[in-house]
Formats: structure tokens, C-alpha cells, sequence
């Protein structure tokens, strides 16, 4: 058989003028970081290159040997979705109600202490952001910018307040009025953290609050002058709730928590806090049901990111059995390792009411400030739209259990030997 001829011609100039429209070059640098970023793994790079070893560190980082965190993001990269065929979702609705007020999408901002450590423009970005996307910020009790400048950071949004409730209560239940006198219409009660969980990375790191220079801090500093000169030129870095005496975020948390807190507590506050309560870092399924049958609005089930017990329950393995025993009309959240929208996605498809994200709007803010942050929100909103629409699936309400497996290589061994019996 002999080969056809392939016909050629010679170029023609407007095929050729076609090809060479050239996109004019963003001359703004941290436009054009933002916009090469395409995934929350992407953010979190460009924020290590940007941000000093410790600060990025005390963000990254989480508690011993951070098998908490490592297993919560693998439980996210375990899940396989089951899609619905020929089920049109041209038009998806990521907008739900949670605890008595709207949200554009299925995640807010969860509380982080120590914000504008990461970046200067800290607290502000991350509540102006939230505003602008419709959804909650929530301000950490060890926050870096005061109930009242959150406020108007985002007169307009949704600011929740996150409490730690220390050695000296006043202060405390001075912060939870402050919160309410500003319109914040949720409280998060905090209650994994009766000690402060050993993250060794801010001890190697001799990293304290506040930042002290070491020879090493100097040397890491002089790839990153931008953040430097931002960190010398703007209000000092100190928390706007609390003063610190020096020594790491863990030796902070120690001196300042009270140990003591129990359920006894829980009654204080309800009496003090006129908004919704929620209580943040619920790990067991009885805890889960105690709390919804003592009358709480709300329940996160956290492990704070890894950053306190290491081998903590995976909140994400923990939601389909709380919500089971607790109802779907009970308000369960869930935290710990979200890095992708189809993570917020399998969350609300197995029960969940609502999610929260800490690092990865952290890695937008460091990579970037406010822009950074709308450019995490945006990563994960146009995810959540996709993945929904490769569901079938046009709305939150329509997300079934049915359209996730949790697939997962750790089992206890209690269910691994029964599973090895049944078989
Ligand atoms: C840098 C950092 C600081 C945090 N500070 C607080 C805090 O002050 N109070 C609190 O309740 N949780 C705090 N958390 C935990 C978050 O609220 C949230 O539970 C956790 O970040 C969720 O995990 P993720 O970072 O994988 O999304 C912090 C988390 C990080 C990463």
C-alpha cells in the first residue's frame, strides 16, 4: 500500500497572526502567583516560598509526629465518589443555611490564632474575603486584630467569635460580651485544648511569641524581604485579647487555658452568649450526643487540625456515625484537613451541615493577603461546582450518602477481626 500524500501549502500570514496573539503579561507579581496557583497544594507553595521557615511552620506543622493531620487528608484522598448518569446540573446551588443565617457555600473560615504571623494583613483579609463570598469568618480567641476591627473588616458578613476559656474567666467572659456588642452572631467553644498539643516543629524552629531573631531567622529572612518589611512596618505583632511574656504558642496556651473546663462550663456560657453556641473539637460519638441532648446549637467534630492529641479519630471517619445516632436535623460541622472542594463535597454528602477550613485560606493569605485568600475561596468554589456537577447533583440538599465510599485502610482492629470472622 503506498502512504497518502499529505498536501501542503505555504503559511498564511492571518493563520500565523492568529497563533501569535500573545497574552500581555500581568506586570503585577502577586496577580500572577494568585492566578498560576490552580489548587490549594499550589498556594501552599508559593506561601513557603514567601513566608519565613517558622511562621510557615507554625501554620504547616501540627502535633508529635502529625499522624492526626496525615491520616485526616488521606481519609479525603480515600473517597470515592458514585456519580449520578445523565442527570443534568447545568446550574449548581452551593448556597445553604446554617445555624439561623445564609451561606454562599458549604465552608466557612475557621478560627486561627496568631493570623497576621503568616501575613499583616492577617484577620482583616480573612474576614473582608469571607464578606465578599457570603460566608462565616470565625475570630480566634489568641487572635492578632480585635473583635471590633473584625467588625469592620466585614460590617456586612457573617463574624463568628472562637473562645478558649482561660485561667482567668473575666477576661473570657469579657471577650464573649465584646462578640456579642459587635453583632457576632455565633460563638465556638473551643474544648480540645487543655493543654497545648507538642508541636515540635515550632521548638526546632525556636519560634516564640513574640518572634525573637536568631542568627537562623536572620539567614531564612534574606529570600523573603517582602515579608520582613511588611512585619517592621506595621502595628507589632501581638494578640489583641491577650499579652504574652514570651515562649512558643504551646507555652502560651498552657499559661493562659484553664485545664479545668468541663460540662459544668457549658451552662456559663449559654448564659452569657445571647447568639448561637457551638462546641469545637468534639472526637467521640458519645460526646457528639451529650452535647446535641444538652442543647447546644451546633457541634464541630475537629481535632484542631492535628495540632493537639496526635492519633486523634479522623473528624471526617467520626461524621457518618455521628450523624447516624444524632439526626440530620442536629447542626454537625466538620474540620481537619480539607484541602479540596470534592472534600467538602464528600463532607455534606455524608451528613454534614457545614465545614471549616483553617490552612488552606491560611496558604492563600500568605501567598498573597486578601487576594490570596479570595484566590483559596475560589479554588475551592469552582471544585465544589465541578465535582457536584460530575455528580448529577444541582444542590446541597441533593448530596445523598449514597454518592460517597469511604474506602479506608485503617480500621480498628476490634472491626478488622470481626470483618476477618465474617468472612
Ligand atoms: C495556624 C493555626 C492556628 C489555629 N488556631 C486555633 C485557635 O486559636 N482556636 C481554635 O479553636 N482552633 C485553632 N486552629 C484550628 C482550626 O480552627 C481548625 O480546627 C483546623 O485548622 C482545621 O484543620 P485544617 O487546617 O486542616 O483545615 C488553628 C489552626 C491553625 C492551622
Amino acid at each position: 500500500m503506498t502512504e497518502p500524500i499529505t498536501r501542503r501549502q505555504l503559511p498564511v500570514p492571518a493563520d500565523l497572526r492568529e497563533l501569535m496573539r500573545f497574552k500581555r503579561p500581568d506586570l503585577n507579581a502577586t496577580r500572577r502567583r494568585l492566578a498560576s496557583a490552580l489548587t490549594i497544594a499550589d498556594l501552599r507553595a508559593v506561601a513557603q516560598r514567601r513566608t519565613p521557615k517558622a511562621a510557615f511552620d507554625y501554620t504547616d506543622g501540627a502535633a508529635e509526629g502529625e499522624l492526626s493531620l496525615a491520616r485526616a487528608r488521606r481519609a479525603f484522598e480515600e473517597v470515592e465518589f458514585h456519580p449520578s448518569i445523565l442527570r443534568p446540573a447545568e446550574h449548581v446551588d452551593t448556597s445553604l443555611s446554617v445555624l439561623g443565617g445564609a451561606s454562599a457555600l458549604p465552608f466557612g473560615i475557621a478560627p486561627t490564632g496568631f493570623t497576621r504571623l503568616m501575613h499583616t494583613a492577617g484577620e482583616r483579609a480573612g474576614a473582608s474575603a469571607a464578606g465578599a463570598a457570603g460566608i462565616p469568618f470565625t475570630l480566634s480567641t489568641l487572635g492578632t486584630t480585635s473583635i471590633e476591627d473584625v467588625e469592620a473588616a466585614n460590617p456586612r458578613g457573617r463574624n463568628w467569635f472562637q473562645l478558649y476559656v482561660m485561667r482567668d474567666r473575666e477576661i473570657s467572659y469579657g471577650l464573649v460580651r465584646r462578640a456579642a456588642a459587635a453583632g457576632f452572631d455565633t460563638l465556638l467553644f473551643t474544648v480540645d485544648t487543655p493543654v497545648a498539643g507538642a508541636r515540635l516543629r515550632d521548638k526546632r524552629n525556636g519560634f516564640s511569641i513574640p518572634p525573637q531573631l536568631t542568627l537562623g531567622t536572620v539567614l531564612n529572612a534574606l529570600p523573603r524581604p517582602w515579608w520582613w518589611f511588611d512585619f517592621l512596618t506595621t502595628p507589632k505583632l501581638e494578640f489583641a485579647s491577650l499579652t504574652s511574656t514570651g515562649g512558643t504558642v504551646g507555652d502560651l496556651l498552657d499559661a493562659a487555658m484553664d485545664p479545668t473546663i468541663s460540662y459544668d462550663d457549658l451552662g456559663v456560657i449559654r448564659d452569657l452568649w445571647p447568639g448561637k453556641l457551638v462546641v469545637k473539637g468534639v472526637q467521640t460519638v458519645g460526646d457528639a450526643v451529650r452535647l446535641i441532648e444538652a442543647g447546644v446549637d451546633g457541634i464541630v467534630l475537629s481535632n484542631h487540625g492535628g495540632r493537639q492529641l496526635d492519633r486523634a479519630p479522623v473528624p471526617f471517619h467520626l461524621l457518618p456515625r455521628v450523624v447516624r445516632e444524632v439526626g440530620r436535623d442536629a447542626t454537625v460541622m466538620v474540620d481537619t484537613g480539607i484541602m479540596h472542594g470534592a472534600d467538602i463535597v464528600a463532607s455534606m454528602a455524608l451528613g454534614a451541615s457545614f465545614t471549616l477550613i483553617g490552612r488552606a485560606y491560611l496558604y492563600g493569605l500568605m501567598a498573597g493577603g486578601r487576594a490570596g485568600v479570595d484566590r483559596a475561596i475560589a479554588i475551592l468554589r469552582d471544585e465544589i461546582e465541578r465535582t457536584m456537577r460530575l455528580l448529577g447533583v444541582s444542590t446541597l440538599a441533593g448530596l445523598e450518602p449514597s454518592h460517597v465510599t469511604q474506602l479506608t485502610r485503617l480500621v480498628p482492629v476490634s472491626d478488622a477481626v470481626r470483618t476477618a470472622a465474617e468472612r
